[in-house]
């Protein structure tokens, strides 16, 4: 189980001492919005590459941008121990998946709340992880959308059934309130922003998430 913190919570002015905040958690988790793809702008590669540079905890970058099959190879590049992109956004989501790992990433697809997931029963081997996103993506400090937990009820059986390692992350909307039903249903990462960066310590946060997901 995995508790993968949002910089989109974070100040960016002050990234670094932000990190260093957040050192018990398992990834951070980096959102690169463009402005297409959702209504928000974030960062891109160069800010990225700082970040990893600096980073107390290996990357999880979030691509909410169109056309990943010509961008997302270059956040791997970069040293991001995952990238994940959006199924709607890529024109062949396998093969972008196999780029990814081939340069060293761990490869992840992401599903808006709207998208059906049965399109990735099939090819499920092919990624390391899957993020059902639990808001519409773009902004932070939206409300957990619990109708989207039958699609992770439907991934992690498929996953048993085939004896699969594929990791099943939640983003949007994480707390200690809303941690519960997402473990419950399935998922085994979460992301939350709010949650942790709002907190006065965030080193709590990160604790009280993991224990309330582990019960
Ligand atoms: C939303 C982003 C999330 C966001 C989550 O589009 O993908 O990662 O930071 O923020 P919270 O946890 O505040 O909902
Ligand atoms: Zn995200």
């Amino acid at each position: 189980m995995r508790i993968n913190p949002s910089i989109l919570a974070a100040d960016f002015v002050n990234m670094q001492a932000e990190l260093a905040r957040i050192a018990s958690a398992d990834f951070v988790h980096v959102d690169v919005m463009d402005n297409h793809f959702v209504p928000n702008l974030t960062f891109g590669p160069q800010m990225v590459g700082r970040i990893q540079e600096t980073s107390p905890v290996p990357l999880d970058v979030h691509l909410m941008i169109d056309a990943p099959d010509r961008w997302a190879p270059g956040y791997a590049e970069l040293g991001a121990a995952s990238v994940t992109f959006h199924l709607e956004a890529a024109d062949d989501p396998v093969a972008l998946a196999r780029r990814l790992r081939a340069i060293g990433a761990r490869a992840g697809v992401a599903v808006k709340p709207g998208t059906g997931v049965e399109r990735l029963l099939d090819v499920l081997d092919e990624f390391d992880q899957i993020l059902v996103m639990t808001v519409e993506p773009g902004f932070g400090g939206q409300s957990f959308m619990p109708e989207t937990m039958p699609k992770l009820r439907t991934l992690a059986a498929e996953a048993r059934r085939r004896g699969s390692a594929v990791w099943l992350q939640v983003d949007g909307g994480i707390s200690e309130s809303t941690i519960a039903q997402a473990a419950e249903a399935g998922a085994d990462t979460f992301v939350a922003g709010s949650a942790v960066f709002g907190a006065g310590d965030p080193e709590q946060a990160i604790a009280g998430l993991r224990a309330t997901a582990a019960h």
